[in-house]
């Protein structure tokens, strides 16, 4: 098995091995919002806060959120359903599920299980992955594998949060800036497509307490000290995360080009992890980006974590802005810390 012809555009990383194995591509995108848009505007009486603040700093002027009785495992199957469509895929061909999440609908069973069971791939492997907000790419570069040796036929990835069960709506520092959401892409070999060129994943643990949740797992399990110390809700040290996103977006971008011997010049979208739309332009602005070369629609949604980069590929597609032969550059960042970026040939 021969690697498709590569045009003078870029170059198949693979193609250095003796590749035995197939592409892998995205065959279909789905994303879901939840129908409740919270404004900026209804968050200034919610906490000490401006419509003006969140949009000069933040970018966001407003996200979505689940229902009470709406769980991350219902926006992931919303997604998995519309992605499935575009592919034409029916849940009985599907092998795998990865859901990429930090919000869980529970501990156990993972939600890829309750995903399997809502669309009805009973055929399916499935677990959660937890990469937080660079999930998606962790679960493209993982699903890739299992295609690539011809373990799987058809992986479904899925992004999907609802973080608002996690968001301290006290806290004005962390509140204005997250969402709810679900994004799904259905992964096979296309014959003649080149599909996934590269992934890059990165992390560091020794960075791991600006971005967390202390409450819920075994450290420090639920009881009555754990919430009245508002442990289950997420926390974060905005400026240091900040710097960190942007050095290591950009250092992921650039090994993720260097590999596939390609400049920005060649990247028809670049969809990043949509955190801040000052992060996106200090990254895009270092990356010698164009104007409108960088997608973003986070002003719709804040940050929606695993779901982000999914949901953005989504509507990119949709908006044709990404079209087929095109090349795109996803990046991500995230808790952990961790961090990514991917080149595909959509
Ligand atoms: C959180 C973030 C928006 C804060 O922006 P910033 O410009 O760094 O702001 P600072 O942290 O310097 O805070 C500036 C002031 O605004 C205040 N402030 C914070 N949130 C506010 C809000 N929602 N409304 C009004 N004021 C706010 C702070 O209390 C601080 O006040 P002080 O100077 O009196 O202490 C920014 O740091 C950020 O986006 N960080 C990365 C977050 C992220 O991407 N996380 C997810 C990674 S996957």
């Amino acid at each position: 098995m021969s690697l498709p012809p590569t045009t003078t555009r870029f170059k198949n990383p693979r193609a250095k091995y003796n590749f035995q194995g197939r592409t892998c591509s995205i065959s279909g995108v789905g994303s879901y919002v939840p129908a409740r848009v919270l404004t900026n505007s209804e968050l200034e009486r919610m906490v000490d806060t401006t419509d003006e603040w969140i949009t000069t700093r933040t970018g966001i002027k407003e996200r979505h959120l689940a229902a009470k009785d709406e769980f991350t495992s219902d926006l992931a199957s919303q997604a998995a359903q519309r992605a499935m469509e575009r592919a034409g895929v029916t849940a009985d061909q599907v092998d795998l599920i990865i859901v990429a999440t930090i919000t869980p609908d529970m501990p156990f069973p993972s939600t890829a299980c309750l995903v399997q069971r809502r669309i009805g791939a009973h055929r399916a492997a499935a677990f959660d992955l937890e990469a937080a907000c660079s999930g998606f790419i962790y679960a493209l570069e993982i699903a890739q594998q299992f295609i690539m040796s011809r373990t799987y036929d058809t992986v479904l990835v899925i992004g999907a949060e609802k973080l608002s069960s996690i968001v301290d709506w006290t806290d004005r520092n962390t509140c204005v800036l997250f969402g709810d959401g679900a994004g799904a892409a259905v992964l096979q070999n296309r014959p003649n497509a080149h599909g996934l060129l590269t992934a890059v994943m990165g992390a560091d643990g020794r960075k791991s307490d600006l971005l967390f949740m202390p409450g819920g797992g075994s450290r420090c399990p639920a009881s009555s000290e754990s919430i009245a110390g508002r442990a289950h809700y997420l926390r974060m040290e905005g400026r240091e995360t900040f710097k960190n996103a942007v050095q290591a977006m950009l250092t992921a971008a650039e090994e993720a080009m260097r590999r596939c011997e390609i400049d920005i010049s060649r990247i028809k979208c670049i969809i990043p992890h949509q955190a801040n739309r000052r992060i996106i332009d200090a990254v895009g602005e270092r990356l010698g980006a164009k104007a409108g070369q960088m997608f973003v629609n986070l002003h719709k949604y804040g940050n929606t974590s695993a779901a982000s980069v999914a949901i953005a590929l989504d509507e990119a597609v949709a908006s044709g802005c990404l079209q087929r032969g095109d090349l795109a550059l996803l990046i991500v960042f995230g808790a952990g810390l961790t961090w990514g970026a991917a080149v595909i040939e959509w």
